[in-house]
């Protein structure tokens, strides 16, 4: 495995390996790696003769005073992680080396970053936009593979494939679950023991909808309440937001007549988790 840090050797190794007729496929990611992020490795080397991950801790997508400074970073564990997921690439840039001290150009999107965790955390989806137009340009990708677990994300950078052309493959990979439910995320590590436990409420509360659904439930404000019953149940949980939404304008749905996610983002003590379901009539 090669790792790289800077923008112009990206380039230069996939220009190369293009040329020399392989498929490129690319995991954009922020480190602290776990088995979801692994998945989405396996993933890209079904369709790809080469992967590429890479590892920056975004600045501009976490607003000011998220916990941009404390995110979890660990490059040993994730370098060994990529070597053992048999990487071919590890793109490591510095901070420096993505963003000009006068950076000045953002992809903004203007429809479907509006709500959910757009709405919650104003401006964090400019930066997640710009940074993978970034990423793609340096790695130049034919695929690059996204995770469910943050779907409103990989809608968004669907879109942003979509409208600005450019010429890369999405795949969108299941959830990881750890095996008592919960969605795996590098922020799990913020959940002290007791609030680890109560994290189990996003999946309760999944399951409890999926259940209900099954059983041939249709009202949006049944399926909504059933959801908030779990969560006043755990104190040390807050909702930011419960909501049933199209499953692809991501906006609120009144008549469960087609593919709907249920989508999740509930504060747990100091840490905010996200979770999603899919329905299907
Ligand atoms: P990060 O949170 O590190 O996630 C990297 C990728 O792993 C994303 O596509 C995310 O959806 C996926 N992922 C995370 N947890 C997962 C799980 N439990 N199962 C399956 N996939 C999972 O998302 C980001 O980084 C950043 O916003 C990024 C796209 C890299 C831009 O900075």
């Amino acid at each position: 495995m090669q790792v790289i840090r800077t923008v112009e050797a990206m380039r230069a190794w996939s220009l190369q390996s293009k040329r020399s007729g392989r498929r490129v496929g690319f995991v954009p990611t922020m480190g602290c790696l776990h088995e979801g992020h692994l998945s989405l490795v396996q993933l890209a080397r079904r369709t790809a003769d080469l992967v590429v991950v890479s590892i920056f801790v975004n600045p501009t997508q976490f607003l000011p005073g998220e916990d941009f400074e404390k995110y979890p970073r660990d490059p040993e564990r994730d370098e060994a992680l990529c070597r053992g997921a048999g990487v071919d690439v590890l793109f490591y840039p510095e901070t420096g080396a993505m963003y000009a001290g006068d950076h000045s150009v953002f992809v903004d999107e203007q429809r479907l970053s509006s709500g959910l965790c757009g709405a919650s955390r104003p401006g964090h989806f400019r930066g997640v936009l710009t940074v993978v137009a970034k990423l793609f340009n340096c790695v130049q990708p034919d695929v690059a593979v996204f995770g469910q677990k943050d779907v409103q994300q990989a809608r968004l950078i669907s879109r942003m494939v979509r409208d600005l052309d450019f010429p890369v493959e999405m795949v969108v990979g299941p959830i990881v679950r750890e095996p008592d439910g919960l969605a795996m995320s590098s922020r799990n590590q913020y959940l002290a023991p007791a609030e680890r436990q109560d994290a189990l409420c996003l999946r309760r509360a999944l399951d409890r909808v999926e259940d209900l659904f099954a059983g041939g439930e249709r009202e949006v404000e049944r399926l909504l309440a059933a959801m908030m019953e779990v969560f006043r149940a755990i104190p040390s949980a807050r909702v930011d937001y419960a909501e049933i939404v199209d499953d692809v304008t991501l906006e609120p749905l009144q008549k469960l007549d087609r593919r709907c996610l249920v989508v999740l983002a509930v504060w747990v003590g100091k840490t905010r988790l996200l979770d999603n379901t899919l329905l299907t009539p």
